[in-house]
């Protein structure tokens, strides 16, 4: 199916219509209106009409929307229906957690190792994923077809590691350093800041204070 082009707003609303389609699922739901859909999810039934309108065909009048059809469409828009490899660079505090979180594997992001310059991690798996120090990276770029490469690492080695992974072939970077990277337009990059959601609900709080006040 020819997709036209859809707006970052949409896309960025798609993760969750994946996971919540991916309960239904699990839970032997065929079929889904945007009316309970609506109500599951907690936006109004026309914003779903209108997210899912942008790839047609995916709602019938009286039926709602068939929940596998659904869920394998949105997985193919997100680029699910094919695996990624992926390396962690850093295997410290954050490399290591994401590392132990076997879930990234059921949507097709396939860890394949973990990097570090401490000599003390070098030997060390997580659920049987090795360890390997930096000086094994480039050899093993080249010969392990790796797309994304997750950067937890101090913010000061960023430029130098993002670098040397680009000119090592990588085009997409998972970014949780706290530092904007300035590469390439074909290198894709994404940046996590955990702390960015910690100050929404922080102004949540307030906010909620603020209005038992008046
Ligand atoms: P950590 O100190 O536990 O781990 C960092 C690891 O990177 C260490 O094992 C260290 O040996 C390794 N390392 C240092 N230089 C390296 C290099 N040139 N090449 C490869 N590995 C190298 O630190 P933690 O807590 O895991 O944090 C890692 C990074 O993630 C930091 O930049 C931190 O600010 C960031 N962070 C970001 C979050 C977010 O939401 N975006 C949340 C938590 C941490």
């Amino acid at each position: 199916m020819e997709h036209r082009k859809i707006s970052r707003a949409v896309i960025s609303r798609l993760p969750r219509y994946h996971r919540y389609l991916g309960d239904l699922l699990e839970a032997g739901v065929e079929r889904i209106s945007s009316n309970d859909l609506s109500k599951k999810m907690n936006v109004t039934a026309s914003q779903i009409r209108q997210d899912l309108n942008n790839f047609g065909g995916f709602g019938q009048q009286g039926y709602g929307y068939n929940v596998k059809y659904l869920y394998t469409e949105i997985g193919k828009i997100l680029g699910l229906n094919k695996t990624h490899n992926f390396i962690i660079i850093g295997a410290g505090n954050l490399g290591q957690a994401l590392a132990n979180y076997a879930s990234f594997e059921k949507s097709g992001f396939i860890l394949k190792s973990l990097f570090d310059v401490n000599p003390r991690l070098e030997g060390m798996s997580i659920r049987g994923i090795q360890v390997r120090m930096m000086d094994e990276l480039v050899d093993f770029l080249q010969n392990n077809e790796i797309e994304i490469a997750a950067l937890t690492i101090p913010k000061s080695k960023v430029v130098e590691v993002a670098d040397l992974l680009v000119a090592n072939g990588i085009k997409a970077i998972w970014n949780f350093a706290h530092m904007d990277l300035d590469l390439p337009k074909d290198v894709i990059v994404e940046s996590v800041h955990l702390s960015d959601s910690l100050m929404q609900l922080s102004y949540n709080i307030s906010r909620r204070k603020e209005a038992k006040k008046k």
